[in-house]
């Protein structure tokens, strides 16, 4: 059963159609980036897949779950896809520790002993042990989306959504970022992110899928795929250095 499966999707704002029938899959432990310039539909997709944004027609299936807007499956399919945004958006008067537990402890009833236990597990995987008890105004930008990221690795997903994650960042604190993102990769998670960072798709992504007017213009392993584009529109991207 492949982690994301993704079926000829649609979709539109209004008359405007951003989704021109998408169609993709991601096997477990794989990890796929995806690029594209403004507003060829990347954040779109990502939305789409854990269903923060309804589709028109087709079929996303994730992790097992028909996506739907039924609240009871988006529930479910929210226990098993974590989503981490350009901005962190953690709570400014929740301690690390607490941002990180309050999902496990509401949504999942974790006692507060596990909680923290879980907390300092996922703290470790993106090296803060030591900001347990910080608060987020008191961290970097890069250390606050690890937390972010940390946050989302507590709820133990089976898939991980990224966005643009370290475009709000400086470029010296985007190092850190990708580095813990590596890392995960590494470990086997599953992975679909979309970013601006050639290399990092390049050299960490074993496939790259080249969004254009809401339609995958272009896929493949990401090696070949930069190293050999085959559309017009690819090549002009990657030369131009992306944006
Ligand atoms: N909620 C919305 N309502 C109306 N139009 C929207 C909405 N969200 C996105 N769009 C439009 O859909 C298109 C695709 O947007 P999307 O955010 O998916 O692009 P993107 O590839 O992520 O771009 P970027 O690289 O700038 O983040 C754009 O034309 C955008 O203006
Ligand atoms: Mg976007």
């Amino acid at each position: 059963m492949p982690a994301v499966l993704i079926d000829d999707v649609h979709k539109r704002f209004g008359n405007l159609e951003v989704l021109k029938g998408v169609s993709l899959t991601v096997e477990p432990g794989q990890v796929v980036a995806l690029i594209g310039r403004s507003g060829s539909g990347k954040s779109t997709l990502l939305r789409c897949i854990n269903g923060l944004e309804a589709i028109q027609s087709g079929r996303i299936e994730v992790a097992g779950h028909i996506v739907d807007q039924d609240p009871k499956h988006l529930r479910e399919l929210r226990k098993d896809v974590g989503i981490v945004f350009q901005s962190y958006n953690l709570f400014p008067h929740l301690t690390v520790s607490q941002n990180i537990m309050l999902s496990p402890r509401i949504t999942q009833n974790v006692p507060q002993a596990q909680a923290e236990t879980l907390a300092r597990e996922v703290l470790a995987q993106v090296g803060l042990s030591e900001k347990f008890d910080s608060y987020p105004d008191n961290l970097s930008g890069g250390q606050q989306q690890r937390v972010a990221i940390a946050r989302s690795l507590a709820m133990r997903p089976k898939v991980m959504l990224f966005d643009e994650v370290t475009s709000a960042l400086d470029p010296e604190l985007t190092g850190e970022v990708l580095l813990v993102m590596e890392k995960l990769a590494k470990g086997g998670m599953t992975m679909l992110l979309v970013t601006h960072e050639m290399n990092f798709a390049r050299n960490v992504a074993s496939t790259t899928i080249f969004m254009h007017q809401g339609k995958i213009w272009e896929s493949g392993p990401s090696r070949e795929l930069f190293s050999n584009p085959q559309t017009p529109e690819l090549r002009n991207f990657v030369s131009a250095g992306a944006h």
